[in-house]
């Protein structure tokens, strides 16, 4: 049986820091209501001029690197974004081109923060069709570009950051053993994002009504995402026969340190089989996963026949998990 392996893993995270007490000098807000609600503790920020693709571009390099493969050898690029650089080219074809992977079509995902996956299961039905043989799958995220400051229920959540993957065609048992993808529309407006599109384009009316930010209805999607999330964790165990204790690690989206142990506990995964890197870098949105699968590879925490959980919830609403063997 043809499986998606993951070849290679490499994450880029912008130099800038903005610490908790520093978003506290512009932003009424306090570090110790942050890290109580979120867990989160800082997250970077990309440079003046820089959108998705120059973060996106050195983690496709990192991850090609990583498999030993050079630009040329990929057949198909997935970025995965909700801040793409432009509503059209693509922030992959933009990718395309600063790596110089010639030879790969390219296209963007937009699943929000469950994008990752959307990009994982959409690269894997490819390469397990045997239409491409080489993936590369990015989530990128140039967020802080899309917030408005003076909104602190937003504000605060959401970091900079691009992580990718490369997967292989291959024989044998390692690689995604399992996808699981959901969605249900009839809950959108618990996040949204309205202006900047078709329906609301950018005029300075839609930009003084406020059109341009980011609506979160925080409770709710709190609500929603404990049911969706924790469920989308229980099926991956179910569609592999498995349990908790056959985990090695749990790759969460990293949104709310909450949300990810109210999961976590539903299945008896221990704290300890928990990956959690959002004190660092806050919500990534669609490049949580890759940065928290490279970060996880260079701390030994994932190794050659582990066996890796992702999950994640976001937008739309939409949520998935897969199970590897690393
Ligand atoms: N700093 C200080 N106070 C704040 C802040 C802030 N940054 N933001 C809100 N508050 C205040 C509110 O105004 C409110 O004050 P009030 O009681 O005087 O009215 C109080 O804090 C409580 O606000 P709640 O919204 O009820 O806070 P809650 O405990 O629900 O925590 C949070 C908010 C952390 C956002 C939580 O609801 C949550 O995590 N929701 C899920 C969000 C999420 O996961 N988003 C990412 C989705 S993934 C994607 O696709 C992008």
């Amino acid at each position: 049986m043809i499986r998606s392996q993951i070849i290679g893993t490499g994450h880029f995270l912008p130099e800038k820091v903005l610490t908790n007490k520093d978003l506290e000098q512009f932003v009424d807000t306090t570090d110790e209501w942050i890290v109580q609600r979120t867990g989160i503790q800082q997250r970077h920020m990309a440079n003046d001029g820089e959108g998705a693709s120059d973060l996106g571009a050195p983690a496709a390099l990192r991850a090609i690197a990583s498999a030993g493969l050079t630009p040329e050898d990929i057949d198909l690029i997935l970025c995965c974004t909700m801040s793409p650089d432009y509503l059209f080219p693509s922030t992959a074809c933009l990718i395309q081109s600063k790596i110089g992977a010639s030879r790969a079509a390219a296209m963007d995902v937009n699943a929000a923060c469950s994008g990752f996956l959307y990009g994982l299961s959409v690269a894997n039905a490819h390469i397990q069709s045997g239409q491409y043989k080489t993936a590369l799958v990015i989530g990128s995220e140039r967020v802080t570009n899309i917030l408005n400051w003076e909104r602190r229920d937003t504000a605060v959540l959401f970091g900079d950051g691009a992580g990718a993957v490369v997967l292989r065609a291959a024989e044998g048992d390692r690689g995604i053993l399992s996808m699981f993808l959901g969605a249900d529309g009839t809950q959108g407006n618990l996040l949204i994002r309205e202006g900047g599109g078709s329906k609301y384009p950018i005029t300075p009316e839609n930009y003084a009504s406020g059109l341009r930010d980011i609506i979160m209805k925080g409770q709710d999607l709190f609500r929603r995402a404990v049911v969706v999330f924790g469920g989308a964790v229980q099926k991956a165990l179910e569609q592999n026969g498995m349990t908790s204790d056959d985990l090695d690690v749990f790759i969460p989206h990293q949104a709310n340190v909450r949300i990810i142990m109210a999961a976590a506990e539903r299945v008896g995964l221990p704290e300890e089989k928990v990956y959690l890197n959002i004190n660092r870098t806050a919500n990534t949105t669609s490049a949580s996963i890759p940065i928290a699968l490279d970060q996880a590879c260079a701390e030994g925490r994932i190794r050659e026949g582990s066996i890796v959980l992702v999950a994640s919830f976001g937008a739309g609403l939409t949520w998935g998990s897969s199970i590897i063997r690393w």
